[in-house]
């Protein structure tokens, strides 16, 4: 029995991610055809969520389903983790009871010490250090409408958080050039830079970023855990949106994608996800199909 986790877009080589892509197209050609094997016959997955989440829950949930198997929503109000129960203890239980688990939680420590603890796969489902699922999608979408990445220029503009720091490593692993563009003080972590950052040019001019780029993103001013921060965000963030005029800068095939949901008017302009140029919709989508690919992957050998 060999237990792989997947917690951070590091845990995969290229090959391996290549691999999940592949199959992801598969699973989306199947699903527009009404075809659904079940792969994951008599499989469970918990899913613990400490935040909100529309995309990540509906992927995780439906792919269970499609697949034959069952997902159960366990939200940090309704358990013993909400309560003070140790989260070691958490995963040693569910271990004896489910065959997978997702943790959505701003504390990666968290989301380490369960994984540690567990004796079956444990999914990062985000936290405030990676969002890898999303990228895991992100990179379907991109390579089904242009093909491998690598070598390709991506540039992410906006706050160099979960997001931003997921396409650093992305970088490092896909073999992409990353051009970031956040405002000064909110950097991606430095040290994530340090290990994965040998693709990655690291600035604060959005229209330098998108110069030549196949590929452009962003996220949100102030993701979940930054509400308090939002009205310092909005002023710092002045000049960071991604709206047409600054895509036109980019090359002519540009991709844009926003892992969403999205706030018109801040980070993207009003009508930005009409942009032919974006495939936002069709990314998220793809959490679906990827996220059943990896999930499939994850409990091939794992007993
Ligand atoms: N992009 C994303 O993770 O969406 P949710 O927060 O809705 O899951």
């Amino acid at each position: 029995m060999t237990l792989k986790h997947y917690l951070s877009v590091a845990d995969f080589d290229l090959a391996t991610h290549e691999a999940l892509i592949d199959r992801a197209m598969a699973l989306r050609t199947a699903h527009a055809a009404g075809q659904h094997e079940a792969t994951l016959k008599g499989k469970t997955l918990a899913m613990l969520f400490e935040q909100a989440s529309t995309r990540t829950r509906v992927a995780f949930e439906a792919g269970m389903a499609q697949l034959g198997g069952h997902a159960i929503f366990l939200s940090a109000r309704d358990t013993q983790l909400g309560r003070g129960e140790l989260v070691e203890d958490a995963a040693r239980v569910l271990s004896e009871m489910v065959d997978v688990a997702m943790i959505r939680t701003p504390d990666q420590t968290k989301i380490d010490n369960f994984a540690q603890a567990a004796t079956i796969p444990v999914i990062n489902a985000m936290s405030s250090r990676e969002h890898p699922c999303q990228v895991l999608a992100d990179m379907q979408t991109y390579y089904s409408h242009r093909g491998p990445i690598q070598g390709k220029r991506v540039a992410f503009i906006g706050d160099g958080f979960n997001m931003c720091q997921s396409y650093v490593i992305a970088s490092h692993v896909y073999q992409f050039d990353l051009a970031v563009a956040c405002p000064r003080g909110f950097e991606p972590n430095a040290e994530w830079l340090r290990r994965y950052g040998d693709r990655t040019t690291l600035g604060h001019d959005p229209e330098a970023a998108v110069e030549n780029a196949d590929l452009v993103v962003t996220d949100v001013w102030s993701s979940m855990g930054h509400e308090d921060q939002q009205l310092l965000r909005l002023r710092r963030f002045q000049g960071f949106q991604v709206n047409q005029r600054l895509l036109d800068r980019a090359k002519d095939d540009v991709l844009f994608m926003h892992c969403l949901p999205a706030h018109r008017g801040e980070e993207i302009s009003e009508d930005l996800l009409e942009d032919p140029r974006s495939v936002a919709f069709e990314e998220a989508g793809n959490r679906l199909h990827s996220q059943k690919a990896l999930l499939e992957y994850l409990l091939k050998d794992a007993g």
